[in-house]
């Protein structure tokens, strides 16, 4: 049994919008008392990236037993919880709609509050569990799989887009390079790992400047990558694999950290943060802290389970929601393409 206080907000949270089902109960927004996250990549890596359908149904079949063992771990019951939050958007929209309509009839059963989660605000959101002692405002590099933004984190429920990128995400980026180096789903840690092996100077890949100064885009990467290997294969030549990871994580990296630091600059703002599944990368990490040292900023960034998706991270912006009395009703609906 767990002790709570009268006024302890408990929330329990759920998360399906790609390929985790995952459940979390969070104390008032910081204190993350179970965190359960069903993996689906087992599955999904023998097509090579994620099939929609797929995921759908694994939500089905796993969201029940993931959040009773999320209740579980926390020691508690759906009696004990003051708010249901879900992610609503955005995301692929079958696996959306699994976690909105459950958390829709456990709201409904048990005459609970329901709230409504954007997911990357859950991802930048993963700061404030980490640093118990963080307050914006803070610039956010937000790099995931889908989405790569930089975020001006105003207030707990207020937040400015200052960049995001114009095709690719960093994430689908680094996916789609391990793909063509053979190195499987999802490529984002193997070309981690891999690039510690290799020359980051060996190739000179393309850095894009955009219009927008903080904007980015990461398909002319991702091109120049697979055409330089396309062009030494035809030519029957060898390649170094772990100097075109290096290399590529480097031009990614340079791009990533010099916008984030220029957004703070910019904006007046002496904290800098990372979140999303590239956040776990280790140089990107190591860049950053490195960065925001030479410049003066503070640097937060969650723990690598923290990063990639989970439901401890929705369950804290949720908390922040409850906070301002900003819930949904029984007509919430999964947004696939939800706006930040
Ligand atoms: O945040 P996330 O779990 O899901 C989305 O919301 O997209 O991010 C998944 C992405 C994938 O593209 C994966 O390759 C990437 O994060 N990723 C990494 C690392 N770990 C995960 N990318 C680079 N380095 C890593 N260590
Ligand atoms: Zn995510």
């Amino acid at each position: 049994m767990i002790f709570l206080e009268k006024k302890d907000v408990l929330i329990l949270a759920i998360e399906s919008s790609c390929d985790e089902t995952a459940a979390a109960v969070v104390k008032n927004g910081r204190e993350v008392l179970s965190n359960v996250i069903n993996s689906q990549i087992e599955i999904h890596k023998r097509y090579g990236g994620v099939v929609p359908e797929i995921a759908s149904r694994c939500h089905i079949e796993a969201i029940d037993t993931v959040i009773d063992e999320a209740l579980l771990k926390a020691g508690v019951t759906l009696d004990d919880v003051d708010a249901i939050a879900v992610t609503y958007g955005p995301g692929l929209v079958g696996a959306l709609l699994v976690g909105v309509s459950e958390a829709k009839a456990i709201a409904f059963a048990k005459n609970k509050p329901l709230i409504a989660v954007h997911h990357i605000k859950g991802h930048i959101m993963a700061n404030f569990i980490a640093h118990k002692d963080l307050q914006p405002p803070f610039v956010c590099l937000v790099a995931s799989g889908g989405h790569s933004h930089i975020v001006l984190v105003k207030d707990y429920n207020d937040f400015e887009v200052l960049g995001r990128t114009c095709d690719d995400a960093a994430g689908e980026a680094y996916d789609k390079v391990a793909r063509v180096l053979g190195l499987g789903y999802p490529g984002g840690p193997k070309i981690d790992a891999l690039a510690k092996e290799g020359n980051s100077e060996a190739i000179a890949f393309p850095r894009v400047k955009m219009t927008n100064a903080l904007d980015f885009s990461f398909s002319g990467v991702k091109t120049a990558v697979i055409n330089y290997l396309h062009k030494l294969e035809q030519n029957g030549e060898e390649y170094n694999k772990a100097d075109v990871a290096a290399s590529f994580q480097e031009a990614v990296v340079d791009v990533l950290g010099e916008h984030t630091i220029r957004a703070a600059k910019e904006n007046g703002v002496c904290k800098v943060a990372l979140a999303g599944g590239v956040a776990s990368n280790s140089a990107l990490r190591a860049r950053m802290q490195k960065l925001c040292a030479e410049n003066g900023f503070e640097f937060f960034v969650p723990p690598p389970v923290l990063c990639t998706d989970n439901a401890a991270m929705i369950g804290c912006s949720a908390y922040y929601k409850y906070l301002d009395g900003d819930f949904a009703d029984m007509s919430l609906n999964a947004v696939a393409s939800l706006e930040l």
